[in-house]
Formats: structure tokens, C-alpha cells, sequence
């Protein structure tokens, strides 16, 4: 079996981050999210993976090379426009040629892995597989219609949804799958879409099955998604202190502290993770919180936040939470603690310091 990693697109939801980095490779928990499909793939015994790159090809190759870290083979396509997830096996074809694949979603991230959806798949060979997962919000995916178990409809995004159960981004085929995407139309939104080509599986009385999700699941195109992530990623940690911590400082639960870092007269509450050669002075830092390497963070409080590298946040008194802070960011407070408000408020305003 073949893997086949999308890695395009622009991650518009995640402006301006996205801007100058590509959204499969914002860390979660202090690792890209692209590392984590990866890893799943490689759990599940697939070596051979492609990945299929965009506008954002440099950074992605320079994140993740030859694969050999991981003990995989990665071959890079290029898809020269984002047209959709079935343009994009079209694309791929030379790759996967006529073996049985799995197609994962760059910026998804799963817990618990696909090892059990691909031995399924094994084990019964159907024409397509598809991971399901229960969501609040099932207008947003590609939502699932079941009948005993079987999968009767898939509809990309409906206005009134059937069921609440969506396409979480992991997919199983065999070569059928190319002959599906040659046969449908481009989508409302301009794109060859992959749910369109397992109906047209399904239209043909083909099997498609199912699995619903036994972990967790977040597509992380938001901000509040990859910080949820971030929060079940961080929760998975144990404590490891690698880099040095003074007598001053105080760590609670599940810190993790990585070489090169250092904590000086600081609370650190966990989960949470300091990156290499990080520096934290009197300073708070809370829950769910992923501090990259090469930052600085001194007297001030940060929680339930996502810090990438090389960046300083100085001075800060009020407690920073609920943010992603991009990479070389300065934020500066004022040293003198001298806080002042400054304001010029219209009628019938109510403003809350909290
Ligand atoms: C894509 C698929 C959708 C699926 C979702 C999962 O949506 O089209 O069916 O539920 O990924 O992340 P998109 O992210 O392109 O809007």
C-alpha cells in the first residue's frame, strides 16, 4: 500500500500566519502538523509516500526531506493548482500507478493513528474506505449518510445536513478511484471533489465502507481548532526536563522542558512544552501552552497559547492566552509596570479588562 499526503493549498483561515508559512507545517505541541500523518502513516506500515506539494513546495521539502528520519521514502508531486482533493489523486497517478492507497490531509490531525482503518481495509478490500467522525458543526465537511452500516450518500457540505457524522480528511482506494475522478464535474466552489467521486463509486454499486474514528480528530484550519489540538497533543505528554530549571521555579504536571532551555524563577503549570534553548524569567506560563525553540518569554503570563520560534514576549503583565504568535514576533511591554489606559470610548461602550 501506497500513502499519499496533501500538502497544499493556501490555509486562508490562518492569515497571517499562513502568509509567509505553510499551514501544514504550524506545530502543534512543538511538531508540525504534517510530522503527525507522517507518523501515522509510517505506524501503520506504509513507506512509501508521497506528498503533494503547491505554492508553499521550498518550506515543505526543507521541513521533512528524504523521509529517512522517519525511516520512509517520500516522493514530492506537484499539483500546479489547488482544483480540489480528486484533482489531486489525478495528479498523483504516476505515483500510486495501480496500487491500493491511503489519502490523508496534511493539516488533520488524528489521535489514536489509522492502523486499524487500513488492516479494515485489508482485511475486506472494498472499492474506497472512508474514516468517519461525530461532529456539532457537520455543514462545514463532507457529511456521511449511513443505511445498516452502509454508506448511501456523501453530500460536500450541505445546508441541512442528514447526519452528523463527516469525512474526517483520511481516506483508503484502490485504482478505481482514478476512473471516479475523470468522471465527475468541477464542484460549485471550482473544484474536482473527492466526495463527488466516492458518490460516483457508490452510484456505480461499488463498495464503499466505513470506519468511524476510535480517537480524536480535529482539521485544523482554524485558530480554536489548532489550539484544541495543541490542548490534546499537550495532554498526551509526560514530564521531561532536559534543559535546566533554577531552585526558584516551580513545575506542576506534565511540563516538558527541551535541551538548550532555560527556566529561571518561573511557574511552570502544565501540559506544556518549552522549546530548545528557550528562555523563561519570571514569568508564568499555564496549561496548553507550546513555546518553540529560541524564544524568550520574561516577566509575563502566558496560557492555552502557541508560540512560534524566535520570538519574545517581554514585559507583558496582563496574562496572554488563546493566541498563536508567529515566528521572530516581538511583543514589548513596558518595564516600569507603570499601566496606564488610554482610551477614547463612544456612548454606550462597556469595556472589560479581564
Ligand atoms: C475537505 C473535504 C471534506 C472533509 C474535510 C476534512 O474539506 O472536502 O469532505 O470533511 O476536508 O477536513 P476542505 O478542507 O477542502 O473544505
Amino acid at each position: 500500500m501506497k500513502g499519499l499526503i496533501l500538502s497544499g493549498g493556501h490555509g486562508t483561515r490562518l492569515r497571517p500566519i499562513t502568509h509567509t508559512s505553510s499551514k501544514q507545517l504550524v506545530p502543534v505541541a512543538n511538531k508540525p502538523i504534517l510530522f503527525y500523518g507522517i507518523e501515522a502513516l509510517k505506524e501503520a506500515g506504509i513507506t512509501d509516500i508521497g506528498i503533494i506539494v503547491g505554492d508553499t513546495k521550498e518550506e515543505i521539502k526543507k521541513a521533512v526531506g528524504d523521509g529517512s528520519r522517519w525511516e520512509v521514502k517520500i516522493t514530492y508531486i506537484e499539483q500546479p493548482k489547488p482544483l480540489g482533493l480528486a484533482h489531486a489523486v489525478l495528479t498523483a497517478q504516476d505515483f500510486i500507478k495501480d496500487s491500493p492507497f491511503i489519502m490523508y490531509l496534511g493539516d488533520n490531525v488524528i489521535k489514536g493513528g489509522v492502523k486499524e482503518f487500513v488492516l479494515k481495509f485489508e482485511r475486506e478490500r472494498p472499492t474506497a474506505q472512508i474514516l468517519l467522525v461525530p461532529v456539532l458543526n457537520p455543514q462545514q465537511f463532507g457529511v456521511a449518510e449511513l443505511e445498516d452500516n452502509k454508506v448511501v450518500r456523501l453530500v460536500e457540505k450541505p445546508k441541512n445536513p442528514k447526519s452528523n457524522l463527516v469525512l474526517a480528511g483520511v481516506y483508503l482506494f484502490d485504482s478505481t478511484i482514478f476512473k471516479a475522478a475523470r468522471a465527475i464535474d468541477y464542484s460549485v466552489r471550482g473544484e474536482l471533489e473527492i466526495t463527488d467521486a466516492i458518490q460516483w463509486l457508490i452510484d456505480q454499486n461499488l463498495e464503499v465502507k466505513s470506519h468511524l474514528i476510535q480517537g480524536w480528530w480535529k482539521d485544523t484550519g482554524k485558530l480554536e481548532d489548532l489550539l484544541e489540538a495543541n490542548r490534546m497533543m499537550c495532554d498526551e505528554f509526560e514530564t521531561k526536563i532536559l534543559g535546566q530549571v533554577d531552585e526558584n521555579s516551580k513545575i506542576d504536571f506534565k511540563v516538558i522542558v527541551e535541551k538548550g532551555a532555560q527556566v529561571t524563577n518561573s511557574i511552570l503549570r502544565g501540559p506544556l512544552i518549552i522549546g530548545e534553548n528557550t528562555k523563561i524569567s519570571n514569568s508564568y506560563v499555564g496549561p496548553f501552552t507550546a513555546i518553540s525553540e529560541n524564544c524568550e518569554i520574561r516577566e509575563s503570563e502566558i496560557e492555552h497559547s502557541i508560540v512560534l520560534k524566535g520570538s519574545k514576549i517581554l514585559n507583558i503583565h496582563y496574562r496572554i492566552s488563546d493566541s498563536l504568535i508567529g515566528k521572530h514576533v516581538e511583543i514589548l511591554g513596558n518595564q516600569r509596570r507603570i499601566k496606564n489606559h488610554q482610551f477614547m470610548v463612544g456612548d454606550n461602550s462597556k469595556i472589560e479588562l479581564v
